[in-house]
């Protein structure tokens, strides 16, 4: 494989050349933590010790799933967003004209309209319900698999058991208890493998295998990426996540607020929410970080692009594209007169064309901007990708001094929403409710 990040444009403009040498020269205190937690087993992600048990759980799974037409998936945040990128990316059959299944239908929300909709239209006969909760006590996806189960149970009786596949933790946590409790099938989150680190586990795999993608392919594009630094972690210096990460940082240092996600491969448009999941829960801390902003090319050259161009010059940019000659179409050569100049090129031409202008206007705008071009846009290549990121949001999080692993401030929405609803052992959360909804309020109709 043979990607490549070009740097010409990254220390540009308000950015300083020599901008990330003071990160950089932490990379010796960055590669001994990088060694001590590899060895304490605390970066999983990185090297996939968990990879030949997955194997072993998820091939005798699969043959129970892949009889179902239909595969709900019931789970939010890091639990979802890597099983919608990879779908949108390799199966992207089920938006396409004539699509005979397999179906996978993502309920990551909790909205009445649309899981009223999966329940009220699937058949429960044909469905198998995977819930995807890490910590197995999510209040969202327990919502939707009690509700779940109560479908299954209704339509299939003692039988609902075939139909529901738990991805949680190995001990603990609530959805654990569940799949013991009723022996359903299930696939384990290993220790450590937080959610937005977990696409790559059974968390994202399962529903790729059974979407029929290729999901060793994508663990061995992701093993590529991280094998130099599993290996050698002194090595680090030399690795293109840590050189991300040192640019990351000192945007941030120079005072940019904000970092493009520009992504000029249509099909991977998914994988702009999961990167700006992956960076912001893990980066927006204590007062710091960037903020993502997924875009598409070229679809967002006609939206927010104008901003990024023309507006505050507080942006850097993490340019994607792929050299892969997708087949398509070409024009023919009655093309009216104007239009002339288009005739007998293929219609991939245009979207090269338009990265290019645009990462060249960019450029020009004073936008500083790494170019990221893979090879090709399979998922070899999209492991790979998400690898680099992945690893880069960790070094970027260490060198902010913060913990890049955890996400504190989320848990405080997620306890007042439980006592709001009555749980019983949030009275801190109570009271402040209260005291919220006792303030004078000041409202304006319209
Ligand atoms: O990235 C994260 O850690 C979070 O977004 C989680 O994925 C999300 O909160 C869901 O958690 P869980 O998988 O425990 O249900």
């Amino acid at each position: 494989m043979s990607h490549c990040i070009e740097w010409s444009r990254a220390y540009a403009h308000r950015l300083p050349k020599n901008a990330g040498e003071p990160f950089f020269s932490r990379r010796k205190e960055i590669s001994e933590r990088l060694a001590r937690e590899l060895a304490a087993g605390k970066l999983p992600f990185l090297d996939m010790p968990y990879r030949e048990k997955l194997r072993e759980d998820m091939l005798p799974l699969l043959p129970r799933i892949k009889p179902f037409r239909h595969m709900l998936l019931l789970g939010i945040g890091g639990s979802a967003l890597g099983a919608r990128a990879f779908q949108r990316a390799f199966a992207p059959g089920q938006d396409e004209p004539d699509h005979a299944g397999p179906w996978l239908w993502i309920a990551d929300n909790v909205c009445p309209g649309s899981f009223e909709a999966l329940l009220g239209k699937l058949r429960p006969a044909d469905t198998v319900v995977v819930c995807v909760s890490k910590s197995g006590g999510t209040i969202e996806t327990l919502a939707q698999y009690f509700l779940a189960k109560e479908w299954l149970l209704a339509a299939r009786g003692e039988r609902w058991r075939e139909h529901m596949v738990v991805v949680t933790d190995r001990t603990k946590g609530y959805l654990r208890e569940e799949s013991l409790r009723h022996g359903l099938l299930s696939l384990e989150v290993p220790n450590f493998l937080g959610g937005r680190y977990s696409a790559l586990s059974a968390v994202g795999l399962l529903p790729a295998a059974f979407l029929g993608i290729d999901w060793e392919a994508l663990l061995d594009g992701a093993r590529d990426v991280a094998l130099p630094l599993a290996r050698n972690p002194a090595s680090l210096g030399l690795h293109p996540s840590f050189a991300l990460a040192c640019w990351a940082k000192a945007l941030e240092e120079h005072h940019y607020s904000q970092l493009i996600f520009f992504c000029y491969i249509p099909s991977w448009a998914a994988y702009g929410l999961w990167f700006a999941q992956l960076w912001a829960e893990s980066l927006g801390k204590g007062g710091k970080g960037i903020m993502p902003v997924p875009a598409v090319g070229v679809t967002d050259q006609h939206s927010v692009n104008q901003m990024f161009l023309d507006g505050r010059r507080d942006k850097g940019c993490l340019f994607l594209t792929s050299r892969s000659r997708p087949r398509c179409r070409g024009f023919g050569e009655n093309l009216p007169e104007q239009w002339s100049w288009l005739a007998g090129k293929p219609f991939s031409d245009l979207l090269e064309a338009e990265a290019l202008g645009t990462r060249m206007a960019l450029a020009a705008s004073g936008v500083p901007l790494v170019h990221l071009d893979m090879e090709d846009d399979g998922p070899r290549d999209a492991g790979a990708l998400m690898m680099l990121l992945e690893a880069a949001t960790v070094f970027t999080g260490w060198l902010m001094d913060i913990n890049p692993l955890d996400q504190p401030a989320v848990e405080l929405g997620k306890r007042l929403a439980n006592a709001r609803l009555g749980a019983k052992s949030y009275p801190e959360e109570e009271a402040g409710l209260a005291a919220f909804l006792a303030e004078p309020r000041r409202e304006q109709m319209f």
